[in-house]
């Protein structure tokens, strides 16, 4: 078989660091579908990290990349400049939610993103510290890395990390939807009194980064109030408000950005994953005013904004324009959670659907404790895989869907069958389970 002998060449040849989700090697993939070097055809629910929302090599998208690696693949933006560079600044600048005059820079990653973001906001504020979330995600440089609140497996081993970097609390931020409103805002407040209090005071925190959903963190969508008080507490306190919608952006949650679902305006939005398509593309956006803190050569890098990168991601805005993608996130997201419904009513391993749009989870539990169950999620996700069907977990425990939006109602059809026949596969108690008493 020659999965065996590529994952021999693998493991001797790439550090076990630079983790994989499954013992599969692609030989190509198309819209919804992948084809491993074995022939296998799987229907594609991780879309590359949700990367992948126009589908997999989108005809437009291949057109578009193709012709400009045929005109130009690089001069680098600060030795030659391109019209391209320029019209998709123009694009995003007035797709985001903020009023503008805006300005956009680009660079390669989620985590470039971020770094810029918060040099930026330093320069704007003259002011040093960050404030982040518990379970945030925000990239895997030292920067982001000290602003990333998980421990395992990112954080582990490889600190120290920034200083000025302060968390807050996952909870009240992150509660469920139906929690009420009053109760949320009340608790939100305190969790940021608590931070002036003992941890900074606000006049030294420059920007305050959240995922209107959190994707590494478990795909929990911020609560409506709580992201009402971190807009309002940011204004009175002069603290920049950043949407890191890396993850929940570009359709994903049934709008280009999750945040305009809130109504909430960020000051800046970070944007990468499906911004091009499959090309290693990131943006930073916010008022010309915050952008042009900078000074002249303080931003930039030797590939950010690559030529065929904006090819692309003007081929994705024409593409999510054309068929109406972030409204199909809606229509697929509505499917997903009745599964995801379904799967918690009938029984126990399954907890707290949730989710905006196309970006939806469900927990995997110990049907006892009601404890997070990462092992039982893992066998989940393997029994999906041999019933043709790549799904992956966040957080250990939850099931998510980071489908293309452009799947055929078929396709994602037979996708949920695949996905409810797996975790039905799981629901058996184990033998361990089986002969334990409930405490
Ligand atoms: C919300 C968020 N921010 C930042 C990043 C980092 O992006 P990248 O892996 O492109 O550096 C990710 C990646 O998953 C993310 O989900």
């Amino acid at each position: 078989m020659k999965t065996e002998s590529l994952l021999e060449r693998r493991t001797a040849a790439v550090p076990r660091g630079a983790f994989n989700i499954a013992p599969l090697f692609v030989e190509s993939a198309s819209g919804s579908k992948i084809r491993d070097v074995e022939g296998r055809e799987y229907l594609d629910f991780c879309g590359g990290i949700g990367v992948m929302n126009v589908g997999h090599c989108h005809p437009a998208v291949v057109s578009a990349i193709q012709d400009q690696a045929a005109r130009l693949i690089h001069s680098c933006w600060h030795v030659a400049m391109y019209e391209p560079y320029v019209e998709l600044a123009e694009r995003l600048n007035a797709l985001v939610p903020m009023p503008g005059p805006n300005k956009t820079l680009f660079l390669n990653s989620g985590a470039e993103a971020n770094e810029n973001a918060v040099k930026i906001a330093r320069a704007y504020t003259k002011r040093a510290a960050v404030a982040v979330f518990e379970r945030g995600f925000h990239g895997r440089t030292l920067l982001t890395l000290s602003m990333t609140g998980k421990v395992d497996p990112y954080r582990r081993g490889f600190g120290p990390f920034m200083p000025s970097v302060f968390r807050l609390p996952y909870e009240p931020f992150f509660a469920p939807a139906d929690a009420d409103a009053t109760t949320v805002a009340g608790e939100a407040m305190i969790a940021l009194d608590h931070l002036f209090s003992y941890q900074t005071e606000p006049d030294r925190i420059a920007c305050l980064v959240v995922e209107p959903v959190l994707g590494e963190g478990g795909f929990l969508p911020i609560h409506p109030a709580a992201f009402r008080v971190l807009r309002d507490v940011c204004t009175d306190r002069g603290i920049l408000l950043v949407a890191d919608e890396v993850q929940s952006g570009f359709g994903r949650c049934g709008a280009y950005f999750a945040c305009e679902r809130y109504g909430i305006v960020p000051d800046m939005i970070l944007m990468a994953k499906s911004l091009a398509g499959g090309m290693p593309l990131s943006a930073v956006t916010a008022s010309a005013e915050i952008m042009d803190a900078a000074q002249v050569g303080g931003l930039g890098g030797t590939y950010g904004g690559n030529p065929v990168a904006i090819a692309a991601s003007l081929a994705v805005l024409d593409v999510m324009e054309r068929e109406k993608l972030p409204e199909r996130a809606e229509v697929i997201g509505a499917r997903v959670m009745e599964l995801f419904e379904r799967m918690a009513a009938r029984n126990a391993c399954f907890a707290r659907p949730r989710g905006l749009g196309a970006m939806r989870g469900v927990e995997v539990v110990d049907p006892v404790s009601g404890l997070p169950d990462a092992e039982r999620a893992k066998r989940l996700v393997a029994a999906a895989r041999d019933r043709g069907l790549l799904i992956m977990t966040a957080s250990g425990n939850v099931i998510r869907t980071l489908m293309p939006l452009t799947i055929s109602d078929e396709e994602l059809d037979a996708g949920l069958r695949i996905l409810d026949d797996a975790a039905a596969s799981v629901e058996e108690p184990t033998p361990a389970e089986a002969t334990r008493v409930p405490a």
